[in-house]
């Protein structure tokens, strides 16, 4: 990317650019009024709820409750950074962006990398253009034995490397590129005479793209039956470290995948080429590959701007879990540099001796997702594999294992977890009672305590409001779950806002610990401070903290919704869906309790045994009588 683009310029593009016609190419619009009216992109739905409005530049949708510009769409749809959005426009309509004056060293740096990208793009088109050659029969002929279709080779922009000594070299020269950038590029080295050879040769090449779509390099693999020279080469080539390559930041698909993840919210972490293309061809398009090098931060942090929910599928055997670990250190170390990062990582075990490649072919594109749905969050996968190589049919043996699940659960920040997964993957698994090992853990400066803090033993600083992707404690199924549960709590405040002279009374005990998604949270405080549900909607936009709360409010006091259409029906709705939420806090509140109650003695604190005692069957009574069920 180049310098900043200039001010004016974006404004300019802003308003001139056809919004109708951008939008349109990812739905079908159709005028309705002042605005045309589509299905939303962003979210799966029946009847339009997605309009845009051309004359203020401004799409909404009703459904979801997603609004912006034209810049903001293209953010949103495609992932991207907002001066890549304001260039994919610029590229679309024609648009030509300037830059400020950039420093001597940046024009470098920038003139540089536009002759490499011009360099591998070249390469790029050479290596396609050999694949359908003659001589590339070879090549083609793998891809059919590995059943890749030709679209599926287009697609990746597969190509042929020669198995020649110097054929790119040559072809990129007669092109007039010069041989310094070729060397620098790493495709061509100098031999000790002067002259040039190609890096690839006779090798089934991958393009490497960085998130903008520029190739940054290749990977190329050998083909049966082609004679290397009596030499036996590695099975994969990848390309060097140059400016352009980092292996550390590689992501292979993430250029083709990139939407996808946003609009699936998860991306899936392979280590191959080949996997990457079996996962797109099966319809898994969220799926990306480091390539052969371990997850670190750099990965993680180009894909967090895409998705909260990282599954890393790993082939069947023990690197997994070393793998898995670093990865997780590698989120850490993203979540403690106070960029706000929270990642949900999760590890998809394959069965031995197979990949995701493998995967797609066994159970098809619904295995594959299903699998994916259930990997298990990275805390847990590690536990399992250390208790697992510990000895735990010996005291001494448990004993040590729990130290090492204890150490190793101490790095996991969030309070709640730490405790959930004490008990379901340490006391559980090795047969403990809870309390022993919360004093275990208390010894080792490991805090399960729920009113305590942070754990002494963790890295980084307590995170706050983290949103949705937060993992549900344990659940297998928490990505799914925490989606249900932002759909529960806009459904709630639909109801609040919309039928206002049907709530059940305890609506008013509803309060922002009741909700987890900050969104929510902040419409309940503007319905609040507007003088509660039953206040007119105007005086509770006017409560409103900001232009973004008030757009959803609008949009949640106007939205359809189905369920309550029916006025027989709509009190009950209406109730239980504010119901289910105070049945949470109940059972949040019963949780910790019986958390307390595991760790007191009764001979010690039998007072303090039998007041938990009494607050449990209150609780218990109250859910009760929430659910409507005989007390
Ligand atoms: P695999 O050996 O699992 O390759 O290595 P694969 O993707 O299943 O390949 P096929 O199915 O045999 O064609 C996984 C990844 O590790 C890197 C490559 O990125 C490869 O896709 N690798 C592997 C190398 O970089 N060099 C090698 O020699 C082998
Ligand atoms: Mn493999």
């Amino acid at each position: 990317m180049a310098g900043r683009i200039v001010k004016d310029d974006i404004e300019a593009l802003r308003t001139q650019a056809d919004i109708v016609a951008v939008v349109g190419e990812y739905t079908t619009l159709k005028r309705a009024g002042r605005a045309f009216k589509g299905l939303c992109p962003f979210h799966t739905e029946k009847t339009p709820s997605f309009t845009v409005t051309p004359e203020g530049n401004f799409y909404n949708c009703f459904g979801c409750g997603v609004s912006g510009d034209l810049y903001d769409f293209l953010m949103r749809i495609e992932g991207l950074e907002f001066p890549e959005a304001v260039e994919s426009l610029a590229r679309r309509t024609g648009f030509q962006l300037r830059y400020e004056q950039m420093s001597a060293r940046e024009r470098r740096a920038v003139g540089e990398r536009t002759r490499l990208v011009a360099v591998t793009a070249a390469a790029r088109d050479f290596l396609v253009a050999q694949l359908y050659a003659e001589e590339g029969r070879v090549a083609r002929d793998y891809l059919v034995s590995r059943s890749f279709s030709r679209a599926d080779a287009e697609r990746f922009e597969l190509g042929y490397a020669p198995n020649r000594f110097d054929a790119m070299a040559r072809a990129l020269t007669a092109d007039g590129y010069s041989e310094q950038d070729l060397v620098t590029t790493g495709l061509v080295a100098r031999t000790e005479r002067g002259g040039l050879r190609d890096r690839f040769r006779g090798r089934l090449m991958f393009p490497i793209h960085d998130t903008s779509g520029d190739v940054i390099g290749f990977g190329g693999r050998i083909l049966p039956g082609l004679d290397y020279g009596g030499f036996d080469p590695p099975k994969y080539l990848n390309s060097s470290e140059t400016p352009l390559y980092k292996k550390t930041r590689v992501l292979y698909g993430v250029h083709q995948a990139r939407s996808e993840i946003v609009r699936a919210e998860q991306v899936l972490v392979c280590e191959g080429y080949t996997d990457v293309m079996a996962l797109h061809q099966a319809g898994v398009g969220y799926s990306v590959a480091t390539c052969g090098t371990a997850v670190g931060v750099e990965h993680l942090r180009t894909l967090a701007r895409y998705a909260a929910r990282v599954v890393l599928a790993f082939d069947g055997d023990a690197a997994g879990v070393k793998a898995a670990e670093r990865a997780w250190e590698a989120a850490r170390e993203l979540e403690g540099d106070g960029q706000g990062v929270s990642l949900d990582l999760r590890v998809l075990v394959l069965p031995e001796t197979s990949d995701p490649a493998d995967l797609v072919a066994e159970v098809g594109s619904e295995g594959v997702a299903a699998a994916v749905a259930a990997a298990t969050p990275v805390v847990p996968f590690v536990l399992r594999h250390h208790l697992a190589a510990g000895d735990l049919t010996t005291e001494s043996g448990r004993t040590a294992a729990l130290k090492d699940a204890l150490t190793i659960l101490g790095r996991e920040a969030d309070p709640d977890l730490r405790r959930e997964w004490a008990r379901t993957e340490i006391a559980e698994r090795i047969g403990y009672a809870y309390g022993f090992v919360a004093e275990t853990a208390a010894r080792l400066g490991v805090q399960l305590d729920a009113h305590e803090g942070v754990a002494v033993a963790a890295a980084g600083p307590a995170r706050e409001g983290r949103g949705p992707a937060r993992p549900e404690p344990g659940g297998a199924a928490g990505a799914s779950l925490t989606a249900a549960r932002a759909r529960l709590e806009r459904a709630a405040l639909r109801a609040l806002l919309q039928h206002p002279e049907h709530l059940p009374p305890e609506a008013g005990e509803l309060e922002e610990r009741d909700l987890s998604h900050p969104d929510a949270r902040a419409v309940l405080r503007a319905i609040q401070a507007g003088g509660g549900p039953a206040a007119p909607l105007r005086a509770i936009v006017d409560a409103a903290e900001d232009d973004r709360v008030r757009g959803l409010l609008r949009a949640l006091a106007l939205e359809d919704d189905p369920e309550t259409s029916d006025p027989d029906l709509v009190a009950e709705v209406v109730a239980g869906r504010i119901r289910r939420l105070l049945v949470d806090r109940v059972d949040a509140a019963a949780r910790a309790l019986r958390d307390e109650l595991s760790r007191l003695s009764h001979t010690t604190d039998p007072d303090r045994v039998l007041a938990v005692q009494r607050e449990l069957a209150e609780l218990q009574r109250r859910r009760r009588q929430l659910l409507g069920q005989p007390a």
